[in-house]
């Protein structure tokens, strides 16, 4: 359904340029929900933007391919890319409140899509979205249906985007942080929301998340972002239990576990690098605990094993005896 390959992006900044994606590639199948996880600034929101189109005006894709359902969305003329966006592949944004309308009621904003876009009466896109208000979780869905933006609250209007992005029956869905500023029941009513859709349709997603736990529960499959590059990738309760990159192990291993009450939490040493200027080599080596001299240049590429897993890591046959803390150098 979608081939992202070798996507670089570039941000321009009065620094100078940031390597905010690089040579990023993902197979995404129809019905496929892959999560993506990575620390602030890893690039995740730019991947999504780049397939959406959506780039800010700084930025712009030095090199790769999108292809979705057959066709190279960084290659066909500007209007062809977005009819096909527009009507196949639909977002939710990770700041809810700048997405919406503010002068539109939003049950308005959610029927709009199935009017123009499906082609439906106005009476049946007004089903549509009463229909979509409800599956999300709206209570009282006919009063809110003509309530403004500004007079929800911050996770109604998170669920507004959601019904909005799944107005248009999209085959693809990108989801930036979608549930974050939700309570955990109605963040579990939508991932289920989300799911279903996936096997009853075929609705393939981009999930992208800080929280892991969100991930193992939604997304057989997840990819896990550093600086701008995918690390490793793989399926997901495998990832998890084994990591097969020393970054998936510390961002696990700073993960809150109630099972572990008390116990300390071991973040990753130092800071993510400054993608104006990412670190030669393994961009992970100066926080690595395995890092050894031949991590400090050459590619680090993502390789795929026999299993479906793929690490960009060439030491972690060394993780299992590495502790987290102190890097290799
Ligand atoms: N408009 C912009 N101008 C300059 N740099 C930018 C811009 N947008 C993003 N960047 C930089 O690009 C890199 C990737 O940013 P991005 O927003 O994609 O990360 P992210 O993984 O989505 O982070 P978060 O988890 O905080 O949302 C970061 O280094 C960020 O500082
Ligand atoms: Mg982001």
């Amino acid at each position: 359904m979608l081939e992202i390959r070798s996507l670089s992006v570039h941000i321009r900044s009065r620094r100078g340029v940031v390597h905010a994606v690089d040579d990023v590639s993902l197979t995404l199948l129809e019905g496929e929900a892959l999560g993506i996880a990575g620390e602030s600034g890893s690039g995740k929101t730019t991947l999504l933007r780049a397939v959406l189109g959506l780039l800010p005006r700084s930025a712009h894709v030095v090199h790769g391919e999108i292809i979705f359902e057959g066709v190279d969305l960084l290659a066909v003329s500007a209007k062809q890319a977005r009819e096909v966006r527009g009507k196949r592949i639909g977002m939710v944004f990770q700041d809810p409140m700048t997405a919406l309308n503010p002068v539109m009621p939003v049950g308005d904003q959610v029927s709009e899509g199935p009017r123009y876009r499906l082609g439906q009466s106005a009476d049946e896109s007004r089903r549509t979205a009463m229909k979509l208000l409800t599956e999300i979780g709206i209570p009282d869905p006919a009063r809110r249906y003509r309530a403004y933006a500004h007079q929800l609250s911050g996770g109604m209007r998170q669920r507004i985007d959601i019904a909005i992005a799944l107005s248009c029956r999209p085959h693809l869905l990108l989801c930036d942080e979608p549930t974050t500023a939700l309570d955990v029941t109605i963040q579990d009513q939508i991932l289920r929301l989300l799911k279903r859709l996936s096997a009853e349709s075929g609705l393939g997603m981009l999930y992208v998340t800080h929280d892991l736990a969100v991930i193992a529960q939604t997304c057989p499959t997840v990819a896990v972002m550093y600086a701008g590059q995918v690390v490793e990738r793989g399926p997901v309760a495998e990832v998890f239990s084994r990591p097969r990159h020393p970054y998936t192990r510390g961002l696990l291993a700073s993960v809150p576990d109630v099972h572990r009450i008390g116990s300390a939490l071991e973040p990753i040493q130092g800071t993510p690098p400054d993608l104006h200027s990412p670190p030669s080599g393994c961009r992970f080596h100066p926080r690595c605990p395995l890092a050894q001299v031949d991590c400090l240049d050459g590619d680090f590429p993502l390789l795929s094993t026999a299993d479906d897993r793929a690490t960009a890591c060439i030491h972690s046959e060394r993780m299992a005896t590495t502790p987290l803390l102190s890097t290799g150098l």
